[in-house]
């Protein structure tokens, strides 16, 4: 048996998040050192045909491929002609025995990439799109939660990191790709913060859930038509909206998973959607400058913008995670005059704060 002591394995699986241009970051990092290893699944060969090791479980996928790869071939049943049986622990689904894989060769660090364990957008279920019969889609998908939650008990003095650009999974903390293969420049640190924030600090205010007095009635004057609420962390606002006019979307997917189940009614998404109106509810002010043009871009897409927040450089301050409030002169330069401001008393701060619309 290989051994892969010491090592940092990438584990790429089938997820429609999973991108070319993430598998040429992966294979540029392969390239860059010998202690490092790849590790893909079933169709992901095709992404990366320079990978290590190509694992699928499935004897069918196997006869019905008849994948061309030169690298290492190992599968979890005993009659695949010429491809060997791994001797790792046989995980639920090809991506977990993947990781199981991994972790019994002695890996250090694993990162999971294409790890959705949820349909994507337009239902897809691998970033290849469906497989012809007589091969399956991802029809265990309902059962990949557990047995992920199953083989994290299993997996013991290894770090793993679920860099995955979507995902369902929350058992691994979550990191960025670029920055666990070290070609991060350190811009991307804070929205780390935020994904990876299992433990849902921050995300409602100090002291009372609704430190705001008569937030609800400003939000529903300020929004018209329907509203994409990004950074909506655990739903607390999502109340003051029909359920029916109203998709969140957060960064976070543990406070994603937390909102669905405090509005069951409500949608909640990890990726950009059109609306009438976007809002930003205290969002921004934990966005870094340099990071800031990125978000007014996606913010401009829309017909009607709400940015409520503390306005003032007074309110910055260092700390995890820093704050970053601006004055609202600062975001009228990048959108234009504010059509509207309305006033939301704040007494735990003895101040207010904004909220601002743009039409
Ligand atoms: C202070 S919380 C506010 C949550 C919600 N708006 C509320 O008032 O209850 C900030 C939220 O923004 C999310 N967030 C931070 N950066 C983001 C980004 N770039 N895109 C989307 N959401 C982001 C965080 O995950 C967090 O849930």
């Amino acid at each position: 048996m290989a051994d892969w002591s010491g090592m940092t394995v990438v584990c790429m699986a089938s997820g429609p998040s999973l991108t070319p241009a993430d598998a040429e970051l992966v294979r540029q990092w392969r390239q860059a050192a010998d202690d490092r290893r790849v590790v893909v699944t079933n169709n992901t060969y095709q992404l990366a045909p320079w990978a290590d090791v190509l694992y699928a479980m499935d004897r069918k996928w196997w006869e019905v491929m008849r994948p061309q790869f030169t690298g290492e071939r190992l599968t979890a049943v005993h009659d695949v002609p010429g491809v060997p049986c791994s001797s790792s622990p046989k995980g639920g689904n090809s991506g977990s025995g993947a990781v199981l894989l991994a972790a019994h060769r002695g890996a250090a660090k694993i990162i999971m990439l294409g790890y959705d364990c949820q349909v994507g957008a337009g239902g897809a279920r691998h970033w290849h799109g469906d497989h012809k019969k007589p091969l399956g889609n991802a029809v265990s998908l309902p059962k990949f939660y557990g047995q992920f939650r199953a083989d994290a008990r299993r997996i013991t003095g290894v770090e793993v990191v679920n860099c995955s650009r979507a995902t369902a999974l929350d058992m691994y903390p979550l990191g960025i790709l670029e920055d666990e293969l070290g070609q991060s420049s350190g811009a991307q640190a804070e929205h780390c913060y935020w994904r990876s924030n299992i433990e849902l600090d921050h995300l409602t205010p100090r002291g009372k859930r609704f430190p705001e007095i008569g937030l609800f009635e400003a939000l529903r004057e300020a929004c018209a038509g329907s509203v994409f609420e990004v950074g909506c962390g655990d739903g607390r606002l999502s109340p003051a909206f029909d359920p029916a006019a109203y998709v969140g979307m957060d960064v976070n997917p543990a406070a994603l998973a937390k909102a669905r189940r405090n509005n069951p009614l409500h949608q909640y998404v990890e990726e950009w959607q059109q609306a009438n109106t976007v809002l930003a509810y205290t969002v921004l002010l934990h966005v870094p400058d340099a990071k800031l043009p990125a978000m007014i871009k996606q913010l401009k897409k829309y017909p009607r913008i709400v940015i409520g927040e503390i306005m003032g450089r007074r309110w910055r301050k260092p700390g995890i995670p820093p704050v970053f409030n601006r004055e609202r002169a600062e975001y009228e330069a990048l959108l234009g005059p504010v059509s509207q401001v309305i006033r939301v008393p704040y007494p735990h701060y003895s101040t207010h704060l904004e909220l601002c619309v743009w039409h």
